[in-house]
């Protein structure tokens, strides 16, 4: 059997909310195989510095992560990952956790400052847990209770939030029923699923107050998530509708649900393509280094860290309560590098793959009142108005005829003047050697600043 996997959270401590908002991002542990205090150092600086938090792991590293977590103020959450043998042949069960090794790896860390407490307990999520059920979480809260570490248990029980897209009200009270082991909730799905629809806040609020008025007293956790592309092959081969996702879910979190906890999917999960951290490096050795193996067609050379600029704006709202004073301007975009319907000479093309529009997204924040002009080939400068009072986004349609290829061209104008530009740093392409629908993201304006691995 593998080894065991699991994924831990981090929190940052750093800006304790003014009314408890916390923030988690979900972080794999098994991505941090090549990590020593040094790479746990940067992570977790880059991740407060946003005001966030969130990693995973193997026994080995977890105790540097805990570490670096004290030393910088920061809070790890364990999370296990319940779903991590289903379906692999060395375990046709799918059943590989035990209560003694959890609570071994519980209590080992629980009385470290770096824990995450709620009400006084250790919290622990996990991802998954349908296979083993309830008396499973029940014997494992008495376990760890029995070992002078009682915690409290926000499980994602994914079937439960899957169902919940078209079904929210059923579900929300069958999870109340065939769960009473569970304290709190982590609603796990943040993409729409396998339709062209955006995600609507209903599931949430259906988990939500269900566990409310059912008096449990765990949190309720919402998850936020940029994107959800993988190319896995049996493993998974599937794309979900996100074109635009990553705002306007900040934005129902924050307004809509406002949920006790909000977790980034993720910081580190680069076959999913919903990876905040800065790229890997592509030689796979070394510090900070991944072996990506097929994903790697379609991670390499993707960069996402400008979404942290997104993910910085909106946090900041959820923990102050109100919208921030904008004091830079930042233009954020991303996009495919390949139209939809571009045949590729590697990689498969996957589910759902004529669900997102083929365009480059624009998300500008400005200090004062700008045009935003984008150029993306024969679709000249096209504008839209942008302040300081909310970002604002806009798209701009791929041209017919991409030629050798497109670099889209970003520009901020004020009275015809143009205070600042950059230009996309991939070009969009017909012709491609992978089915890749990763898009790159990329800002023009003031970047965050980097904590080197
Ligand atoms: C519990 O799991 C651990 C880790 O996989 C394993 O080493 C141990 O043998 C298991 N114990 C029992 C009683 O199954
Ligand atoms: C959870 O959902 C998956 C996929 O639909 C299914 O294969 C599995 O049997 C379900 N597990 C449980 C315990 O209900
Ligand atoms: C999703 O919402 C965006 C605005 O945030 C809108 O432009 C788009 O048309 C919506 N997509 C669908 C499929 O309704
Ligand atoms: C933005 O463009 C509109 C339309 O051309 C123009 O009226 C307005 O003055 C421009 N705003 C700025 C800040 O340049
Ligand atoms: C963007 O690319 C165009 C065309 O190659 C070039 O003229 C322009 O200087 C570039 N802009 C920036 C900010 O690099």
């Amino acid at each position: 059997m593998h080894s065991l996997a699991s994924v831990i959270l981090l929190v940052s401590a750093g800006a304790r909310a003014v009314h408890g908002a916390t923030v988690f991002a979900h972080f794999m542990v098994q991505n941090s195989y090549s990590y020593s205090q040094t790479e746990w150092e940067t992570d977790i600086k880059s991740a407060k510095q946003i005001g966030i938090d969130g990693f995973g792991w193997q026994a080995d590293r977890i105790d540097d992560a805990f570490t670096v977590a004290e030393a910088q103020g920061f809070k790890i959450m364990y999370s296990f990952d319940m779903n991590y043998a289903s379906g692999q042949d060395d375990c046709p069960t799918g059943v590989a956790w035990n209560t003694s090794y959890m609570v071994d790896r519980i209590s080992k860390h629980a009385t470290s400052d770096a824990a995450f407490k709620w009400n006084g307990d250790v919290l622990v999520s996990t991802f998954g847990g349908e296979l083993y059920g309830n008396d499973f979480l029940a014997s494992l809260k008495s376990a760890a209770s029995s070992a002078g570490h009682s915690i409290t248990l926000a499980p994602a029980l994914d079937n439960y939030s899957m169902a919940a897209q078209s079904d929210p009200q059923t579900q929300a009270a069958k999870v109340i029923s065939d769960y009473p082991s569970a304290d709190g909730f982590l609603n796990w799905q943040a993409w729409p699923l396998n339709e062209h629809a955006n995600l609507t806040t209903d599931a949430d609020i259906a988990f939500k107050s269900a566990f409310s008025s059912a008096g449990r007293t765990g949190p309720y956790i919402t998850a936020v998530s940029p994107w959800q592309f993988k190319d896995l092959n049996e493993w998974g081969n599937w794309l979900q509708y996100s074109d635009t996702l990553f705002d306007y879910r900040w934005k129902d979190a924050i307004n809509t649900v406002k949920p006790d906890i909000i977790e980034i999917l993720t910081w580190n999960d680069f076959p999913e393509s919903h990876y905040i951290r800065d790229l890997p490096p592509a030689s796979e050795t070394g510090p900070a280094s991944l072996q990506l193996g097929d994903a790697g067609s379609y991670v390499y050379g993707i960069d996402h860290s400008a979404w942290r600029v997104i993910a910085q704006y909106y946090i900041s709202w959820w923990k102050t309560g109100s919208a921030p004073e904008v004091t830079e301007d930042r233009v954020v975009y991303w996009y495919r590098i390949h139209p939809k319907d571009a045949i590729c000479s590697g990689g498969t093309v996957p589910s759902n793959s004529d669900f997102p529009t083929d365009a480059v997204f624009v998300w500008a924040l400005m200090s004062s009142e700008a045009n935003i002009s984008t150029t993306v080939g024969s679709n000249v400068n096209w504008e839209f108005n942008a302040d300081e009072s909310s970002p604002k986004m806009n798209m701009i349609p791929f041209p017919t005829d991409l030629g050798d290829g497109v670099y889209p061209m970003f520009g901020v104008v004020r009275d015809g003047i143009t205070d600042m530009a950059g230009n996309g740093t991939v070009a969009i392409t017909s012709s491609c050697a992978y089915q890749n629908f990763n898009p790159v993201v990329g800002l023009v304006g003031a970047a965050l600043s980097q904590n080197k691995y």
